[in-house]
């Protein structure tokens, strides 16, 4: 089968650089580009982030980086420093400087658009931070955004806490207009949420034991390494669990393997300015709603352990030591 190819819309992060070694890792997936954009941290710093990805696991073609918006539409910045830290990389971004790789000099908003002209009804959108990027394409040209294939966001919550607020989860919280403006725009949106994410959490351990396969001379082991060291502490002293949640390489996970989740059609909304729930994701479950009109599709569920061995697969491969193909 042809890989899938895709386009990923990031704010590096540490689960967006765990979604990122996914997607590259993955035989399914054909990464087209990466658009950045503000979120986790300022965009520069996401941008950097990036390109430090490609240059661990990128290989010797690595797709281009183009940066998008630093603000939000009408909101002003969030930021997500006390999960991710002030590089967005748990302070590991200085011992993983970027050597090679150059972001390109095209906007990302441009550059979406002309990946999805280019290739029309075959490209897949996953995007993993505030929708500002995503947003912006669909204001510019709402026609060429309609030749999408599909529209993954990792965004909102279901049935279930939230994040940021009582009622908001980050990436929705971060830019409740951009997230209005795609779950609004009749595109085929999938909204992969925390009601799932929160189900498939990797464990720690687990994920040590992985570590420790990749030989120690493999450059690989240590990015890995020094990216997750204070994302398993921040869960453990905020969640008190001994693992961490993977939101936005469940997102990816969606694109190589549409069961990983189940969903469900509603008709969905995105409040811009409420005064305790600004961000949140708003589902219409009335009987009457619920038929198969909605462009949105929302995850109900998770098979958890079959992501957690798709992730691990593909980790090894990107890391350079496949055991078996994803
Ligand atoms: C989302 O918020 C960010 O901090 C993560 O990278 C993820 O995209 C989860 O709410
Ligand atoms: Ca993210």
């Amino acid at each position: 089968m042809q890989p899938r190819k895709v386009i990923i819309d990031t704010d590096p992060g540490i689960d967006d650089a765990l979604a990122l070694i996914l997607a590259l890792g993955s035989e399914a997936l054909d990464v087209r580009l990466i658009a950045t954009v503000a979120g986790n941290v300022d965009l520069d710093c996401c941008t950097a982030n990036a390109l430090r990805i490609l240059e661990a696991f990128g290989g010797p073609a690595p797709p281009p980086v183009h940066p998008g918006c630093a603000r939000p539409l009408g909101r002003r910045l969030a930021r997500a420093k006390h999960v991710h830290g002030a590089d967005g990389f748990s302070g590991a971004a200085e011992r993983h400087p970027v050597r090679r790789l150059e972001a390109s000099r095209t906007d990302a908003v441009t550059a979406i658009l002309s990946a999805v002209r280019e290739n029309p009804d075959e490209m897949t959108l996953i995007a993993l931070g505030p929708l500002t990027n995503v947003a912006s394409a669909i204001e510019v040209d709402a026609e060429a955004m309609t030749r999408l294939r599909e529209l993954i966001v990792m965004g909102g919550s279901f049935g279930h806490e939230s994040n940021v607020t009582a009622a908001a989860e980050f990436n929705f919280f971060a830019d409740p207009v951009a997230a209005r403006v795609v779950i609004q725009s009749g595109l085929p949106v999938t909204v992969v949420g925390l009601n799932v994410t929160h189900r498939a959490v990797l464990p720690r351990a687990r994920f040590e034991a992985l570590l420790r396969e990749i030989p120690s001379a493999v450059p690989a082991r240590r990015f890995l390494t020094d990216l997750t060291r204070q994302y398993f502490e921040v869960y453990k002293r905020q969640r008190g669990i001994e693992g961490a949640y993977l939101h936005d390489p469940l997102a990816v996970g969606a694109a190589i393997d549409p069961q990983l989740i189940a969903s469900r059609r509603y008709p969905c909304d995105v409040e811009i300015e409420g005064e305790l729930t600004t961000g949140m994701l708003v589902v219409d479950t009335r009987e009457a709603a619920v038929e198969d009109r909605s462009n949105v599709r929302v995850a109900t569920a998770v098979d958890a352990e079959r992501f957690l061995t798709l992730f691990e697969r593909a980790l090894r491969t990107a890391a350079g030591t496949p055991t078996q193909k994803v």
